[in-house]
């Protein structure tokens, strides 16, 4: 009996692992959409004069935990079909995860910079590149 368990065990964690990987991509695309969302509601700030600089900070703020999640996110071989992922993600690693890192230090700047008016726009421009730099370096277009 013991063995049987033994053999089912062995036949299901390969699927159990397949159907983990695609729920994982799911989870990252809704964790990358959220971030989205974030640096929308940001751009109402610093573009459309919605006048929130508090919001602004804290929406900052999110964009900084956001950049914390992005490594474990991605562990190694995590692309294919139904991922826009790139396998050069995992050949030039430091490079991925500096991006992240970058992310969070662009992202804490627009905190520190959220009532200045003037300075916030450029700390959200480098946000928003920060973005858009990974996404041409390790997204497929
Ligand atoms: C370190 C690299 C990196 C950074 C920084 C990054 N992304 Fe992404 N993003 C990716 C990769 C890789 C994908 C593709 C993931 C996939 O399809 O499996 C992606 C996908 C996305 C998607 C598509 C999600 C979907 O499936 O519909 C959105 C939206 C997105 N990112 C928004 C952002 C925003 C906004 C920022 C900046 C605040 C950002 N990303 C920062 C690497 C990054």
């Amino acid at each position: 009996m013991r063995y049987l368990w033994a053999v089912c065990l062995l036949f299901l964690l390969p699927a159990a692992n397949a159907a983990g990987s695609a729920e994982l991509m799911e989870y990252r695309s809704r964790v990358m959409e959220g971030a989205q969302r974030h640096l929308r509601a940001a751009a109402s700030i610093v573009n459309d004069g919605v006048e929130l600089p508090a919001h602004l900070a804290e929406h900052a703020r999110a964009l900084q935990v956001f950049s914390r999640m992005i490594p474990e996110m991605f562990p190694p071989g995590s692309h294919g079909a139904g991922s826009d992922a790139k396998a050069e993600i995992w050949q030039r690693w430091e490079e991925f995860s500096g991006l992240a890192q970058r992310l969070g230090k662009n992202a804490a700047v627009l905190e520190e910079t959220a009532a200045d008016a003037k300075r916030r726009k450029q700390a959200y421009t480098d946000v928003l590149e920060t973005c858009r730099t990974c996404h041409r370096e390790f997204r497929k277009q």
